[in-house]
């Protein structure tokens, strides 16, 4: 597999999907281009690497829209490319099957270290840090990000993507929810009345990035879950102020920080959701106390904004995995296919098709699909189960079950305050961050199905599509 970001850059130019932009500005050009141009171009967007970005020197870069196609998507986590959805969420299933975790490896030397500024000689604005939206709080410098933490009880690295904000030369601002495990690892810093040290990575592999915006079990790291991913160690060197691990390859590596009871107002910020969800409130900040970078850096980002939006897919294609894998884990048989919409934010509207085999199995799967994997516990919405002539990718299939298998007095449940957070445009902060559930069971009723009195399904039988398919082929070619 590709090592670091510029290989996998080179192996999306091989396969068409890089477009090269030169002269567009980091004041509000890069961000709403990207909209743009995915607006236009949908999931055929291709990556937009941006040059010659002004009031900066030639070669300092900007790469937006990593995942906007499922062949980037699979090249990252290195699946056969040219699948369908749910093929590529079964073949990641397949991978993480045999999956072991392998620990990141410390090396002596890497381009990282190329450029090196220590203490006074910091100044994160030498880089085209890009204001994204027109109503942001400001420049963001962390979007396509990893936070790196260390956890203060025991020997675990979590890396997470979390949005972060530059004040000035030295100050970053960090937007952490609660429960993530970035969040969690400063509440128990900060419950002691001490700093924690971060490593803010906002040039990387693209793997890494992938998975510290998605969810990893808790107390394994992003590296290790990598390494397992790629069949080798990630290799890392010792950050020169926090002394984490961090990517020997990485593009920009800062590393500071942040301090009890020290706040700056932080966003608004365009959030995934579509809408500016919060105003700005007072959150810690990270004091930057090194920058480490390579020659001809590439900042990451990924700002996000109303669907579809060129982060959502990874969420799909990764969350699906995981909500499939969990409900494997709860020994529920026959799922056939799971898949969380991008037009739904992914996590906002999940659809699990199965081979129903027992009364309740579909209720089963609604309630643990639901609940049982972050990847839909955390600010889901609708959940839907189809029978398994329901391809759970096709919304236009998946509406035709909820239109005429759906029975809105019987085959619904409410799931009531479920885990949200202020990114949930519905949430308001004086009732706290929960949120309601529809649990939607548009399969056909099972006693039905085992007497066998649903209507036929009106469609070709594989036989005579078989037949007309070669009779007729020069219509279909
Ligand atoms: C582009 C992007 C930006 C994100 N920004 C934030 C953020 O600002 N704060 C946050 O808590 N989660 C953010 N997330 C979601 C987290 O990265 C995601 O929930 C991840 O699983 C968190 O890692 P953790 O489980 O190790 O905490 C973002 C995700 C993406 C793709």
């Amino acid at each position: 597999m590709y090592s670091d970001l510029r290989e996998w850059l080179k192996e999306v130019d091989d396969f068409g999907e890089l477009k090269k932009i030169s002269g567009v500005h980091w004041d509000t050009e890069m961000g709403p281009l990207t909209q743009l141009m995915h607006e236009h171009y949908k999931d055929r967007t291709p990556a937009l690497l941006f040059d010659e970005t002004p009031d900066y020197p030639k070669g300092y870069r900007t790469l937006y829209g990593h995942f906007s196609t499922l062949n980037r998507i699979a090249l990252t986590l290195g699946l056969p490319l040219h699948t369908g959805k749910v093929e590529l969420v079964r073949s990641y299933l397949e991978k993480l099957k045999d999956f072991k975790p392998i620990p990141f490896q410390f090396v002596k030397d890497g381009p990282v270290l190329e450029n090196v500024q220590m203490d006074d000689e910091v100044n994160v604005l030498k880089f085209p840090v890009p204001r994204h939206h027109e109503l942001d709080g400001g420049r963001y410098i962390g979007t396509a990000c990893v936070v790196i933490t260390k956890d203060p009880e025991r020997d675990w690295y979590n890396l997470g993507t979390y949005r972060s904000q530059l004040y000035d030369e030295r100050t970053i601002g960090l937007q952490i929810t609660g429960g993530k495990h970035g969040r969690i690892h400063r509440d128990k810093y900060f419950a002691q009345g001490k700093p924690m040290k971060v490593a803010i990575v906002v040039g990387q592999d693209p793997l890494i990035y992938l998975l510290g915006a998605s969810p990893i079990p808790e107390g394994m790291s992003e590296y290790d879950y990598a390494g397992g991913i790629k069949g080798e160690a990630i290799p890392v060197i010792r950050g020169k102020y926090t002394g984490f691990p961090i990517p020997a390859s990485a593009e920009i590596v800062i590393e500071g920080e942040t301090v009890p009871g020290e706040v700056k107002e932080e966003g608004p910020f365009g959030e995934w959701t579509g809408y500016y969800c919060s105003v700005a409130k007072p959150r810690p900040y990270v004091s930057v106390k090194s920058v480490v970078h390579r020659n001809d850096p590439i900042l990451c980002c990924a700002p996000q904004h109303r669907p579809i939006d060129e982060t959502v897919l990874l969420k799909c294609v990764t969350g699906s995995a995981a909500i499939w894998e969990a409900v494997n884990r709860a020994d529920i048989p026959e799922v056939r296919g799971v898949w969380q919409h991008p037009a739904g934010l992914g996590v906002r509207f999940l659809v699990v098709s199965i081979k129903q085999r027992y009364h309740g199995h579909a209720r089963q799967v609604l309630h643990v699909a639901s609940s049982a994997s972050q990847a839909a516990a955390y600010n889901g919405k609708w959940v839907v189960v189809v029978d398994e002539d329901i391809d759970p990718s096709d919304i236009d299939q998946v509406m035709w079950a909820i239109t005429t298998r759906f029975d809105p007095v019987d085959d619904i449940d409410i799931i009531k305050k479920a885990w949200s957070s202020g990114r949930d445009p519905l949430v308001l902060p004086e009732h706290g961050n929960y949120n309601n559930r529809i649990l939607i069971d548009a399969c056909i009723p099972y006693n039905r199905m085992l007497g066998g009195d649903f209507p036929h399904v009106v469609d070709v039988s594989n036989q005579l599509k078989k037949k007309l398919m070669e009779k007729w082929k020069g219509l279909f070619s």
